[in-house]
């Protein structure tokens, strides 16, 4: 059994750096790139308030695939240049979206998100993933989530 305590109270910055030494333990033993990303999908759903969906879309063959997720069953497939998530992709840099109504070719996957959070994973310089945190909440993410989930990517570079 796994019992990691989130404390959504904490500072941000704190948050985010329990968040990364949980997703370390829950993936540092494990190969299978599909367990530690529904593991750590859960975590963040566990851990980062005001989510209504929180996961991972894979890049295979020019296109992202839905991977690993809590959250409302979601769009299946992202071409690479479409989206938040694909856009994430194509370009490599993360996408925070604060009204996901105002970005050109959003796709909406839960009408009930406001506010987006993209943040490419990165295997030697190629996008392997995108991490996709959605709420329901205009505005929800500013730079330390980016911060936070960004240093969550660099960790599952080798893990997913
Ligand atoms: N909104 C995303 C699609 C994925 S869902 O939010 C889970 C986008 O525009 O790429």
């Amino acid at each position: 059994m796994f019992d990691f305590a989130a404390d959504s109270a904490l500072p941000k910055p704190e948050l985010y750096r329990e968040l990364l030494s949980a997703a370390d333990a829950l993936t540092a033993a494990e190969s299978d790139g599909v367990a530690n990303m529904a593991n750590v999908a859960a975590l963040v759903w566990q851990w980062v308030p005001e989510l209504n969906w929180a996961g991972f879309y894979r890049a295979i063959e020019g296109e992202l695939v839905l991977g690993p997720f809590c959250g409302k069953p979601a769009c299946i497939r992202i071409p690479f240049g479409q989206g938040v998530c694909g856009t994430a992709a194509a370009s490599g840099e993360s996408q925070l979206v604060a009204d996901v109504h105002a970005f050109a070719g959003h796709i909406a996957c839960d009408a009930a998100s406001r506010s987006e959070l993209v943040v490419p994973v990165l295997r030697v310089g190629a996008v392997i993933a995108v991490i996709d945190l959605d709420a329901p909440r205009e505005g929800r993410f500013d730079a330390e989530d980016r911060a936070g989930i960004e240093a969550l990517a660099a960790l599952l570079a080798s893990r997913i």
